[in-house]
């Protein structure tokens, strides 16, 4: 992609946090949004807001593939030609030290994973017959390592970076272009669920033009904010008994303020 002007983006989790003010940044850059996510007045709020027109609203459970499927149905049916599909959508809880409910692990799972499984395997086919398109999954630098106090959602991001990854090589020959999205600390609804501090957190404003940027470039990651990054990348980088002592440290710190 040279140019977001007039191009067809569909952001699914368009109805909250990251994903409305992508939808926003897009919209100020010339493109025509596709705006998904499970609520509709919140979906419908945010296009309101949208700069430009040609916007669209098409509310769906991204663990339905079929309710995906049937959107793609009514846009092919439209003429829409797609140019970007980025998956934002995200279930998350506060873990306590305890660990989560196999019922909280299975919907984190359901939407974060299987759902961007679910997205991929019902839009690759319209995006191959049209020989052109990008898929964009958001992951997180949770799952960059496993954290302490992070077990599923860390494990459903890693999983996302390992999904994009394996998927930009299968399909790069196709010229299908596949990137993850490793946001640090964003101020959202999803971030208000934590007690803990957050370091070098950022707006949604910021994080979706960066995203915008890192839509155009052709680098797999966009991953913001640097310094964050940077204190991530150095604990992905370091050999398993330094990152394991640096981590059992913060997780004693965190176990003992919970407790008290
Ligand atoms: N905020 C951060 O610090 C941060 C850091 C790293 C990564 N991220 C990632 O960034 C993405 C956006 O997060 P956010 O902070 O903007 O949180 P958010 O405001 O809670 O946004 C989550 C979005 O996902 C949608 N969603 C949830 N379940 C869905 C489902 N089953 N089907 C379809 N849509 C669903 C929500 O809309 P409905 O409820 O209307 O369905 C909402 O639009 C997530 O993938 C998150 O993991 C965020």
């Amino acid at each position: 992609m040279n140019s977001l002007e007039d191009c067809y983006i569909w952001v699914i989790g368009a109805s909250s946090g990251i994903g409305a003010a992508l939808a926003m940044e897009l919209s100020q850059r010339g493109a025509r949004v596709i705006l998904s996510a499970r609520r509709q007045k919140d979906l419908e709020a945010v296009k309101e807001g949208l700069a430009g027109t040609e916007h669209m609203v098409y509310p769906l459970d991204v663990r339905e593939i079929n309710q995906i499927k049937s959107v793609i149905d009514d846009l092919k049916e439209k003429e829409v030609r797609l140019s970007s599909v980025i998956f934002m959508p995200a279930f998350y809880k506060p873990h306590s030290v305890g660990g989560h409910d196999i019922d909280i692990i299975d919907q984190m799972i359901a939407v974060n994973l299987t759902g961007a499984f679910n997205v991929v395997h019902c839009v690759k086919p319209w995006l191959l017959q049209q020989g052109y398109g990008q898929i964009v999954l958001c992951s997180s630098i949770a799952g960059y390592r496993g954290l302490p106090m992070g077990q599923p959602y860390c494990a459903t991001k890693a999983g996302l970076i390992s999904y994009a990854e394996s998927l930009k090589i299968e399909l790069e020959a196709s010229n299908l272009d596949v990137k993850v999205i490793s946001p640090g600390f964003v101020k959202s609804p999803l971030t208000d669920k934590n007690d803990f501090p957050m370091p070098f957190i950022i707006g949604v404003d910021i994080a979706a033009k960066v995203i915008a940027d890192g839509l155009l470039k052709r680098g797999f990651e966009i991953s913001f904010p640097k310094r964050m990054i940077f204190v991530m990348k150095v604990l992905r980088l370091m050999p398993n008994f330094l990152y394991f002592m640096v981590m059992r440290y913060i997780f004693n710190i965190i176990s003992q303020k919970r407790i008290l």
